[in-house]
């Protein structure tokens, strides 16, 4: 083997690694967020500040059904201008406010919520709005103890539980919808506090001359035209941003709005000694070597946040494309202040009830869909760099994995597979046999992962692009009539406008494996084990502004880039997803990785954290970052150093990091070293190994947490604050994690030259060590521990009360895996019982959604003296209480699926915790069965220390049948 180990001693990032933050704006660079904080500190400086917007409540209208009221809505500052309200409350209690522009010179952009939700929500058939004379209201929930407040003047909207205030917009009076105007008649006339205004509080506060200067301030900023750096903003439109506070009066924790690499609980970025300065940021951008601690905009953008506390979560999902930048304070420990501030759009904000987490997750996955079950192999192990670089390399990878009994699944390639970045068009000098090498891969149960970015090089003999011009499917430039150019990879470059339907179907017939009847391209050079890489999608455009594209450029529908720009990339990688699902005889579940996203891109794919450093402070916050995308309902997300050479040590502890997230993939810029776990040499070599089989042996695991987050939307790498909501000491951890529901609790190590690690245990729990079956205890306060963190040990326990289902063989990727028997590892708690699922299907196809599943329950419980250790189906019972929804049409226990792995047994179940040595272990019905025990410390007395442990050998029960094994005292 050429030892290359050598290559990977440290190299540590030279310092010209690092954002070039200069290409990306704060937010005093950007007029409108200047405007929206400048609203702001006028509201601060005033005392009696007061929104002027107010609900005409003449014009209040409820709809026949009673869910929806509108009304109109005025502005004091300009009465001429008129607003619409709309306010409706869904079957599930979300409430969505939407308020527009009505009869304005133009048309805001409204379209954002069709993007990201799934379907009309339903709305509620228990609603009763009471008009008042000062609002309108509304009590509902199964309780009754929900209520929703609309006041007229001024203009704000509460959501209370229990009489307390939960969720409340315009609170602080910084609501503003600039309206369109027209450039000559931009100063506008003077109004005074006696026309405008009848109220006598507001009279109060308004004697000012110049309400316009008040309110909107003395300076017109920037309204019609911007430049940043070289570029200029022509803004045809004019102002027309959108300002709304939306204040958490008794939530002193808020979490969301991803992408940050930043701290999970969010920080404070105004008032007196503020953590950042500039808001969070929401733009899609190319944030090359981006910053570990800050709130600058990275590549994707979900405008939902959790408010939490002990008491309850509840959530906003503010539905807007354009650009935003969001303020937070926390005006005491126990309360939150929010100012959301966008470019453009309509104001569409959908406020979430809660009251659990769980709740919240249900209420946001209901607007915006699931992630969907992803095929089982993209749960395994990913290789990837820039680049492989040819056939064979990709061959001889695979062989070195082999020769090495190292387990992986997928191989990439990156952009240099295709003839001058002309994505679809393979290098024939470095890859003469694409079909061939991803047969070569596929017979060894492998895929492949190729990448197609949104960037179509402008040459006549590019089919792609000469296609997509045909049919005039490219991005207008301000003209609205010329297509739009810029630089990328491929060099002079086209970005097709998948805004334009006509794009769609196009689009999928690329990736067609067979030839079409006509002349149409389609990728005969692929097979249906090619899946795909959607990268550069914010969109990058080397030469544009912060490097993207022109917020003046026109999509379909005549509207600009900077009303969409978030959901932009959304739309190319989701067209991708669907494109490859449909591209074979059978549809078959798609796999592409997106690096851009919006609300609702969970629902086709995984996002990867982008062009981080190989440092351990990008390693720490990965961590951070994967739960911040998890609570906006992406479930699919990795880690890994993306420049520089990390050090044998860093990347053993990377490979925690990776192994322990919901997707596992490695991948390194074009000018590190290469990096292949093989290469390494004892025992970091061996440690990966190691690391690589723990993930491969937990897949069930993962699998069954896949299947809970595509129904229920409940994330797989789960915070602390949603695993144990009530837990205060818990809300701000952000670097140990549970995976889904099973009770696995992971504290991945991110620190150089640690030897141990310190652990936070809720209150009252148990918790047992995955390697040494240690137990701890938790006293009602909670506790933390120190555990020993040595370079091969992962700070890894389960939770007491888990049931854990593994694959303990080692293969050389998951699909070989599929009938390999089960092992149970029985976690007990104090009352010596314990719960666990387990969930298979065929993992490629769609047929678990026509029931052909197995979804087994496991339980322990006391039985007599002993315990009894179960089986149940687990789909006849959710189906029976409808809990959860499954999503099936049919479903049968002894279903095709369930037959074909009746002969995968279970061939080992371990018991942690139980109280004494058994006098007999027996399947009920059957014979008994060979057992070791272990004396040590039981669940329910009142020790810790090395737990008793009864190992029960190859009971061959089925994994798909009902059974029962009793242990005796
Ligand atoms: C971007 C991607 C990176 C990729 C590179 C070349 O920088 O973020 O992952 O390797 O482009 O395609």
């Amino acid at each position: 083997m050429r030892a290359l180990s050598s290559l990977l001693l440290l190299v540590a990032i030279p310092a010209a690694l690092a954002v070039k933050s200069h290409d990306f704006k704060t937010c005093s660079q950007a007029g409108f967020c200047r405007r929206g904080r400048a609203l702001s500190a006028r509201a601060a400086a005033h005392p009696q500040w007061t929104s002027p917007y107010s609900v005409d409540a003449d014009s209040l209208s409820i709809s026949s059904d009673q869910a929806t009221f509108t009304a109109g809505v005025k502005s004091a500052i300009y009465p001429d201008i008129k607003f619409g309200l709309e306010v409706r409350v869904h079957d599930d209690g979300v409430v969505r406010v939407k308020m527009d522009e009505v009869g304005g010179l133009r048309k805001r952009y409204d379209e954002a919520a069709s993007w990201a939700l799934i379907a009309e929500p339903k709305i509620s058939k228990d609603i009763q709005w009471t008009v008042g004379t000062k609002d309108i209201r509304a009590v509902y929930g199964d309780k009754k103890d929900v209520e929703v407040v609309v006041s007229f003047e001024p203009l704000t909207v509460t959501l209370y539980r229990n009489g307390k205030e939960q969720v409340v917009l315009n609170g602080r009076g910084l609501l503003h919808l600039e309206h369109f105007r027209k450039k000559e008649d931009a100063k506008p006339e003077e109004v005074t506090s006696e026309e405008a205004l009848e109220s006598e509080g507001t009279q109060q506060v308004l004697k000012t001359p110049n309400l316009h200067a008040w309110f909107e301030g003395e300076e017109e900023d920037a309204l019609w035209e911007e430049t940043f750096s070289s570029w200029t903003d022509t803004k045809p439109k004019g102002p027309e941003s959108l300002s709304i506070d939306i204040t958490f009066p008794n939530h002193g924790h808020v979490y969301g709005i991803p992408q940050h690499a930043s701290s999970l609980d969010l920080r404070t970025t105004t008032g007196e000694s503020p953590y950042y300065t500039d808001p969070y940021r929401l733009y899609n951008a190319d944030t090359f070597e981006y910053l570990a601690d800050s709130t600058m905009s990275l590549y994707g953008s979900i405008p939902v946040m959790h408010a939490h506390s002990a008491d309850s979560t509840v959530a906003v999902f503010n539905a807007v494309g354009s650009e935003t930048w969001i303020d937070i304070a926390h005006s005491s420990v126990s309360s939150t202040e929010t100012h959301w501030i966008s470019e453009s759009g309509i104001l569409d904000v959908f406020i979430m009830p809660g009251p659990t987490p769980k709740d919240i997750f249900a209420q946001y996955t209901r607007l915006t869909g699931t992630q969907a079950l992803p095929a089982d192999w993209s749960l395994g192990y990913h290789q990837c760099r820039w680049n492989y670089v040819s056939s064979e390399d990709i061959r001889a990878v695979q062989k070195k994995f082999d020769e090495e009994d190292i387990p992986v699944d997928v191989f990439w390639l990156d952009i240099e597979y295709a003839e001058e970045h002309k994505y679809f068009i393979w290098d024939k000098k470095n890859f003469p046999d694409p079909v061939d090498m991803t047969n070569d891969v596929a017979a060894s149960s492998r895929k492949m992962v190729v990448i197609i970015d949104p960037h179509f090089k402008r040459t006549s003999s590019y089919p792609v692009y000469q296609e997509a011009v045909d049919r005039g499917l490219i991005v207008k430039q301000k003209d609205g009539q010329t297509d739009y150019e810029g630089w990328c990879w491929s060099g002079s470059s086209a970005w097709v406008d998948f805004f334009n339907p006509a794009a769609w179907d196009w689009w999928k017939t690329l990736f067609k494996t067979y030839k079409l009847g006509d002349d149409k391209f389609s990728w005969t050079e692929s097979t249906e084990d090619v899946f795909i890489w959607n990268d550069m999608n914010e969109p990058s455009i080397f030469n544009g502004p912060e490097i993207s594209m022109p917020r003046d450029n026109i999509h379909y529908g005549g509207w600009e880039h900077r009303d969409l720009h978030n959901i932009n990339g959304m739309l190319f990688s989701n067209l991708t997803s669907q494109a490859i699902t449909v591209r074979g005889e059978v549809p078959k579940r798609p796999f592409v990785l997106t690096r851009a996203f919006y609300a609702g891109s969970q629902r086709f794919g995984a996002m990867w954290t982008g062009d981080n450093l190989g440092t351990w402070e990008h390693m720490a916050v990965g961590i951070k970052m994967v739960l911040a995308n998890s609570i906006a309902g992406f479930a699919f997300t990795d880690v890994g150093g993306f420049f520089g050479n990390p050090d044998p040590e860093m990347l053993v502890r990377w490979y925690h990091v990776g192994a322990f997230s919901p997707f596992f993939r490695a991948h390194a810029h074009i000018d590190t070293k290469r990096r292949e776990p093989y290469l390494l040499d004892e025992p970091y070599k061996g440690m990966v190994k190691d690391i690589l089989r723990r993930r491969y042996s937990m897949l069930p695991i993962w699998y069954t947490a896949f299947r809970e987050a595509s129904t229920t939307g409940l994330p797989v790498a789960r915070p602390h604050y949603v695993a144990f909501p009530k837990d205060e000491a818990g809300f701000s951890l952000d670097d140990q994690y549970f995976i889904g529901s099973s009770g696995l609790l992971v504290k991945p190590v991110t620190e150089k030259g640690a030897k141990e690690a310190t652990v936070y245990l809720p209150p009252n729990e148990l918790f047992y060590d995955y390697d040494s079956y240690n137990l701890y205890r938790s006293p009602a306060t909670g506790k933390k521990i120190t555990v020993a963190a040595e370079l091969d040990q992962l700070p890894l326990f389960i939770l007491g009360g888990s049931i854990l289902p593994t694959r303990e063989r080692p293969r050389r990727s998951s699909s070989v895996m599929r009938h390999d028997p089960i092992t149970l590892q029985v976690a007990l708690d104090a009352s010596s019982s314990a719960r666990g699922e387990l969930y298979l299907d065929d993992g490629v196809t769609f047929n678990h959604q026509q029931g052909q599943i197995v979804w087994r329950e496991f339980s322990a419980e006391k039985s007599g003296k002993g315990i009894k250790i179960s089986s149940r189906d687990l789909t006849t019972q959710h189906l029976a209480s409808a809990v959860d929804s499954v999503a099936l049409t049919t479903y049968d226990p002894a279903n095709a699926f369930a037959q074909s792995i009746s002969s995968v047994r279970v061939e080992k179940i371990a018991v942690l915790g139980l109280g004494a040595k058994p006098s007999s272990v027996k399947v009920v019905g059957g014979k008994e069965l060979e057992w070791e025990y272990s004396s040590g410390v039981s669940a329910s007395g009142k020790k810790e220390g090395s737990s008793s442990l009864l190992v029960i050998k190859d009971p061959a029960v089925s994994v798909a049948s009902d059974w029962e094994i009793v242990v005796q005292a």
